[in-house]
């Protein structure tokens, strides 16, 4: 078993680079399953989660070739399964996304149904009703589900009940081939989205909108492979950004889009940080004095549900009492219970959280309960006195590309080791 030692107390400075956003790439290299001929990305973070849908795709006959260190090749020339993997679809979410570049590419497909997760039911009821008005027949059973488009898959208008990011990004993927004019309404506005569609329109789609609540799309004929350079992700950015404001740190994040950033630089300077935002980097200033603060998690624009736990553990160390509400998932609490065996004083109630501040945190063994609640505890462990030990790691390696390297980078004092 590995596990992460870390041991609390240094103020973070100098320089760390951001990488290409985890959910940004796995729906593009997702959507590159339209295409006949080759995509290019580049910036892409070698994840697990990255290694897992090129998994997926290789078991669909499409061609991935990962061996330049950040690059992603993807031919999907010759798609010669309609069926992805139980085991490797059950292991990640997203890969649930290939379902519609199936249906495009081959009239069918048929994918086991994405269980909950720890954070929350996660039922896919707005993807398949938006599939169902574009013309795709769906049947489900025995765990699975079959869709099939026997008149093919034509436009509509669809109101969505909740701006989903993956329902957003699925229906655009599939739209993007239908017949005619589709348009969205009530749809999900992050930034992964604009990622996405810009990369479908280099491939020869008609989207327009994408980033407000409507997005139009006029379906073409075919779509071609194309070249692409993956966001930085405002998740691990947001995350080194918390780790400089905590540890009293002085850090400039580099590669990061301070637009993406803005619910979080807003609450960092609301708790007292000096954030100075720069076109493609941003310096994060702190005493480590810091001021309790409310957050509310929303669909962007918000404060990202996904920068939830991260803020949380900032905040248990901050002055008063904060309020954290979780409106996106209905159980992303998990960090909690394990923020206070290191010392941290919260009360939850429902989707809420009440914190009391500044508690005097002390290392101990600590778990990742989820890809984000492990980056909390990654940033607790920064400040906590003496050593603490975090296990459990596969969590953390689905999102955080080198971040031992990069917080040793910074004068962490961190190191994975072999039990
Ligand atoms: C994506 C992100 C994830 C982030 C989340 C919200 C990826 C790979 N993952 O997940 O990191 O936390 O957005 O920003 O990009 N819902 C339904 N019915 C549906 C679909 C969703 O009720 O058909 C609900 C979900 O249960 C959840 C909420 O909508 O409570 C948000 O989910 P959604 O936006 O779809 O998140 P994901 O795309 O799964």
């Amino acid at each position: 078993m590995e596990k992460l030692l870390i041991t609390g107390g240094r103020a973070l400075q100098g320089r760390i680079i951001v990488g290409g956003a985890k959910n940004a790439v796995l729906p593009i290299i997702i959507a590159s399953l339209l295409a006949k001929t080759p995509s290019r990305f580049d910036e892409v973070p070698m994840l697990e989660d990255v290694r897992t849908i090129s998994q997926v795709l290789r078991h669909l006959g499409v061609k991935v070739d990962d061996s330049e260190p950040n690059v992603l090749t993807v031919d999907s020339r010759d798609i010669t399964s309609f069926e992805p993997p139980y085991d490797l679809v059950s292991t990640m979410r997203a890969s649930f996304l290939v379902l519609g570049p199936l249906i495009a590419r081959m009239g069918k497909a048929r994918i086991s149904m994405p269980g909950g997760c720890a954070i929350g039911a996660r039922p896919i009821d707005i993807h398949l009703k938006a599939f169902e008005a574009l013309g795709v027949e769906i049947e489900q059973g025995h765990g699975y589900i079959e869709a099939n488009a026997p008149k093919g898959i034509k436009g509509a208008t669809i109101y969505f009940d909740f701006p989903s990011v993956g329902a957003t990004e699925h229906v655009m993927m599939l739209a993007a081939l239908a017949k005619g004019k589709t348009v969205l309404e009530n749809v999900a506005q992050e930034p992964e989205i604009v990622d996405l569609a810009n990369y479908l329109n280099k491939m020869g789609a008609k989207v327009r909108g994408a980033g407000t609540a409507v997005i139009k799309i006029e379906g073409v004929k075919e779509l071609h492979g194309a070249d692409y350079t993956i966001i930085p992700d405002r998740i691990e950015a947001g995350t080194y950004m918390i780790a400089a404001a905590m540890t009293g740190g002085d850090v400039i994040i580099e590669n990061v889009l301070p637009e993406h950033q803005k619910p979080l630089t807003a609450k960092l300077r609301e708790a007292g940080a000096i954030v100075e935002e720069d076109v493609d980097r941003i310096h994060v200033v702190s005493n480590g004095q810091l001021k309790a603060v409310d957050v509310k998690t929303l669909p962007f624009p918000g404060f990202p549900t996904d920068m939830q736990a991260q803020i949380m553990a900032m905040l248990v160390v901050a002055n008063g009492r904060s309020r954290v509400t979780e409106t996106v998932f209905e159980n992303r609490f998990m960090h909690v219970t394990e923020l206070m065996r290191m010392g941290a004083k919260i009360t939850t109630e429902g989707r809420s959280a009440s914190i009391d501040g500044p508690a005097h945190l002390t290392g101990c063994q600590v778990r990742c309960t989820d890809l984000r609640a492990g980056a909390a505890m990654i940033l607790a462990a920064l400040v906590a006195e003496g050593q603490t030990s975090i296990v459990d790691l596969h969590h953390i390696d689905r999102g955080y590309e080198n971040i031992v390297e990069k917080l040793r980078g910074i004068g962490a004092q961190i190191e994975r080791v072999k039990e």
